[in-house]
């Protein structure tokens, strides 16, 4: 039976944490349990670095970006000296159940954690990537594109007012979601991401094309995963000889306070964590697909998550 259990955040932070966290906190005492926070993700389990929670322990974090519980990126948590070290704080501290909230790279931890030590570990989908698998936003994912798209907003005014080529880059290592969408929303000419061979060549073409009819402004977002913004801009300018400006919104994109469909995810995702682990759920990841409640096994919410890259590209270039 559950008695006590732990909430930590780890990977990148997402806008939105803090409600999900709240939302553990708050719900699990309601439901009898005790709550510890973990500090800096699996870095402070393995560093016993935690402290039993309250109601007023979460206050006033709703609208906060970030995550007062910190978080990290824990290279020592992949060793199997690491993850024996973050069991015996799980049994020095009595935890009966995790709640991880994070992204894909995170619940690949917790499911190799699951595995080696058997400690049920759920998973709260919150990162600005939209990187996990079976469901349809993670949390965080909502707020970042929103202010990637205010920053394009911006850009566009001046870049029509001063006739100009523009290369945006958006932060996804990996993942092109935030910049196919950020293209499409902000109305931007191109796009270059990872998962898809997009030839300068024939963007070059079509900008020195534009020109020649009066299109004097180009924007192109490029996320991070596919170049450098500066390389592109250099290699625009050689192959068309007109000036090209950069902008790296970067870790911008990862602050803020959270939007009301990030609010809402998380202190939905949140409750329904606690309840899984009494429920005697273990190994899976939450989420909403099609507006319902999902419980995805962690297996499969870390393979590669599958979106229809080629409309969203036909329909950027169409109404471009
Ligand atoms: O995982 C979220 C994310 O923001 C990615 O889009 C980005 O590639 C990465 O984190 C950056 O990580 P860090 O802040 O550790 O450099």
């Amino acid at each position: 039976m559950m008695k006590r259990i732990a909430v930590l955040t780890t990977g990148g932070d997402a806008p939105g944490m803090n409600p999900a966290i709240r939302s553990v906190v708050r719900y699990g005492i309601s439901q009898k349990l005790e709550v510890m926070g973990v500090f800096r993700g699996w870095w402070g389990l393995i560093n016993e670095e935690l402290k039993i929670l309250n109601h007023r322990s979460v206050s006033g974090i709703i609208g906060q970006g970030g995550t007062i519980l910190k978080t990290a990126r824990c290279a020592e948590f992949r060793t199997s000296e690491g993850q024996s070290r973050a069991y015996a704080t799980i049994k020095k501290n009595n935890i009966d159940g995790l709640v991880v909230i994070g992204g894909n790279g995170s619940f690949a931890a917790a499911h190799e954690f699951y595995k080696n030590f058997n400690v049920p570990c759920v998973g709260v989908a919150a990162s600005i990537d939209n990187d996990v698998n079976g469901i349809d936003y993670t949390i965080g994912t909502d707020m970042a594109i929103n202010t990637a798209l205010d920053a394009i907003d911006k850009i566009r005014d001046t870049a029509t007012s001063m006739e100009r080529i523009f290369v945006v880059e958006v932060m996804g290592r990996d993942s092109g979601f935030i910049a196919l969408t950020v293209a499409l929303g902000g109305g931007c000419e191109d796009v270059l991401i990872p998962e898809r061979e997009t030839y300068l060549t024939s963007i070059c073409h079509d900008i020195v094309h534009g020109n020649l009819v009066g299109k004097m402004s180009w924007i192109i977002v490029l996320a991070e995963g596919a170049g450098k913004a500066d390389d592109i801009a250099k290699r625009i300018t050689d192959l068309t000889g007109l000036e090209t400006r950069t902008v790296v919104l970067g870790h911008v994109q990862r602050g803020g306070r959270p939007t009301a469909v990030s609010r809402d995810l998380a202190l939905h995702l949140g409750k329904a964590a606690v309840d899984c682990l009494i429920a005697g759920k273990k190994d899976v990841a939450l989420g909403m697909n099609a507006s319902k409640l999902v419980e995805v096994n962690f297996e499969t919410a870390i393979k590669k998550k599958e979106f229809n890259i080629e409309n969203h590209y036909r329909l950027i270039k169409i109404l471009t």
